[in-house]
């Protein structure tokens, strides 16, 4: 059985619909041998990275930045799982009310500095909030799901 990580903080009733679509897409029924979870950034650890085979992270953007939650999770998790988990395959999205931009960028410094492996472009919902984010998310996870069952990531 392989470990699929997500890692979205749910500050709203939109967000926790993003999140939970993407734990559903993870957790899409041809899947066999991948067992998916969704934390709180507050409430992951290092250990929680550490049994992870692959990490879907997931934030909003405040001011211009990635939430203070996703940050704290990074501030305490980075140095514990630096050495051992270069290489982890993870994707990210991002729900911005009008940007985004600033949080991508700033997530995406501190993985080189982990040297996880990205397994596509940062997913991007901004704007007025549309039910096609959560088909984006769900697919998200059907596909971190499936690469990792199928050993292709
Ligand atoms: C304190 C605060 C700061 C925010 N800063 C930004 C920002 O800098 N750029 C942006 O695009 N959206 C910003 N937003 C909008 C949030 O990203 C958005 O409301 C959040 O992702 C939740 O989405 P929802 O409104 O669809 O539930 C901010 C929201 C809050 C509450």
């Amino acid at each position: 059985m392989k470990n699929l990580l997500i890692v979205a903080n749910t500050p709203s009733e939109n967000t926790r619909a993003l999140a939970q679509a993407t734990l559903r897409g993870c957790q899409h029924p041809d899947i066999e041998s991948v067992a998916s979870v969704h934390l709180e950034p507050l409430a992951a650890t290092a250990e929680d990275v550490m049994k992870a085979d692959g990490i879907i992270l997931g934030t909003t953007e405040n001011f211009g930045y990635m939430s203070g939650a996703l940050k704290d999770f990074f501030d305490r998790a980075y140095y514990p799982v630096l050495e051992q988990k270069q290489g982890t395959p993870y994707a990210l999205y991002v729900r911005a009310g009008l940007d985004g931009s600033g949080t991508i960028i700033a997530v995406q410094r501190i993985i080189t500095g982990l040297r996880w492996k990205s397994i596509r472009e940062p997913l991007l919902l901004h704007g007025a909030y549309q039910n096609q984010f959560e088909h984006d998310c769900e697919e998200l996870g059907t596909l971190m799901a499936a690469s990792l069952d199928a050993g292709v990531i």
